[in-house]
């Protein structure tokens, strides 16, 4: 269980006849666009290495042609790699044979594209049995199995219906009850919602993450939309000619975005919304103490701060002693409120806007893990907010 799903090593993919030339340049530095200056070789994904663990949504995010749809295709291997290598369930998937390798795409992995590619002349029901079909599954427990997902997506009334007496976003559902009645253990949406209006892909998002509450399957979703990556992604990785140049939680990434190209995606985007107490938090922004006697709080406050948080035994937050208590014997105590860790940044913000001192950040058990306070919260919303007012 604790095996990752899958795991990409080194993996490279140079289109052309002379891949060895594009990959001794890149090795020594060059980049795509000087690749195929020189070469006329095209380079689609450059060593990617990332693990996907068991029920994650994993997210391949960049610009057009940076290589996402060429990293899912090695990982199905309808891409052969030019170096590199794929290990899915522990297999290497370069030792798969050819036979058997067809099987595995029609059950193990199924795949869901942009255009749902449904037949027409078939009914709902039938589209959605048919990848069952190709596996040789008998009608009667196909279209039983079929009309279970057709359910899960909220279609079965629908399932006699032909697709075009349906909309564009429920024709996708039908697509995405297709490739799930096979229950693939790996899941694979190239730009799945992307043909759909805002809504309807808000809406496909709802019924992708309702699935998963209960299913747990290993998705690798393709977006070029950051939105997106941020709601339905538990880890996302972002790709530039052909480098995956992050990989981390949606948080993370917002929190600290590697570079300039990273935080391009951000724009028009309100990032603040998406960070909470526990992004923003320092770790050691304000003393703690745990003693009142007056050398631990004197020791504790001999740096520039004007008040120490006091912590019990378990490290849950007491309140907080001044600079100005120090010289008594029994210090005062004064009480301060907590926020918790899930905490949204504007729950913070009316919060911290209140206190004159920091405020600490307490986990499910009420421990402490840091604090916030004005300063913080002030550049997080200009950093995040500032580039596009
Ligand atoms: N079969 C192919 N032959 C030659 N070059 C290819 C082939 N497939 C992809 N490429 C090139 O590889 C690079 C990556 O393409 P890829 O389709 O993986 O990008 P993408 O990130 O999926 O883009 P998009 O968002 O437009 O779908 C591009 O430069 C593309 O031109
Ligand atoms: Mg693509």
């Amino acid at each position: 269980m604790n095996s990752p799903k899958v795991v990409v090593e080194g993996l490279c993919k140079v289109f052309g006849n002379n891949p060895k030339l594009a990959l001794d340049m890149l090795a020594a530095g060059a980049g795509k666009d000087e690749v195929f200056a020189k070469t006329g070789q095209v380079v689609g994904v450059h060593k990617a290495s990332f693990d996907v663990k068991e029920g994650e949504i994993f997210v391949l995010m960049g610009l057009s042609g940076s290589g996402k749809s060429t990293l899912i295709r090695l990982i199905n291997r309808l891409v052969e790699p030019t170096a590199g290598k794929v290990v899915i369930d522990g297999r290497d998937i370069a030792a798969v044979r050819r036979s058997e390798l067809t099987a595995l795409r029609r059950t193990d992995m199924s795949m869901v594209f942009q255009s749902f590619a449904l037949m027409p002349q078939r009914t709902v029901l039938s589209n959605a049995s048919f990848g069952l079909e190709v596996a040789g599954v008998g009608k009667r427990d196909r279209e039983k199995r079929a009309l279970a997902v057709l359910e899960q997506v909220g279609l079965a009334p629908f399932a006699q219906k032909l697709p075009s007496e349906l909309s564009g976003g429920m024709q996708q559902r039908v697509g995405l009850a297709r490739a799930l009645a096979v229950n693939p253990s790996l899941m694979i949406m190239d730009e799945a919602f992307s043909a759909l209006d805002p809504l309807k892909r808000k809406e496909m998002q709802n019924v992708l993450l309702e699935l998963q509450k209960n299913q747990r399957r290993t998705i690798l979703f393709v977006s070029h939309d950051l939105e997106e990556a941020i709601r339905i992604g538990t880890r996302i990785a972002i790709m530039e000619g052909g480098r995956i140049v992050q990989i981390g939680t949606p948080q993370e990434i917002i929190s600290n975005p590697a570079d300039d190209y990273v935080r391009a995606f951000f724009d028009g985007v309100d990032t603040s919304r998406y960070l909470t107490a526990g992004d923003l938090m320092q770790r050691d922004g304000v003393p703690t103490v745990r003693s009142l006697d007056a050398s631990s709080v004197a020791e504790s406050l001999n740096g520039s701060a004007e008040y120490a948080f006091v912590l019990d035994g378990e490290r849950r937050i007491r309140g907080f002693v001044t600079r100005d208590a120090m010289g008594s014997a029994t210090p005062d105590v004064k009480q301060v409120e907590s926020v918790s860790l899930g905490a949204t940044l504007e729950q913070v913000v009316s919060r911290v806007c209140a206190s004159s001192t920091a405020l600490p950040v307490v986990d499910a058990e009420q421990r402490y893990c840091g604090s916030v306070d004005q300063a913080m919260v002030l550049k997080v919303l200009t950093r995040n907010r500032g580039s596009h007012v």
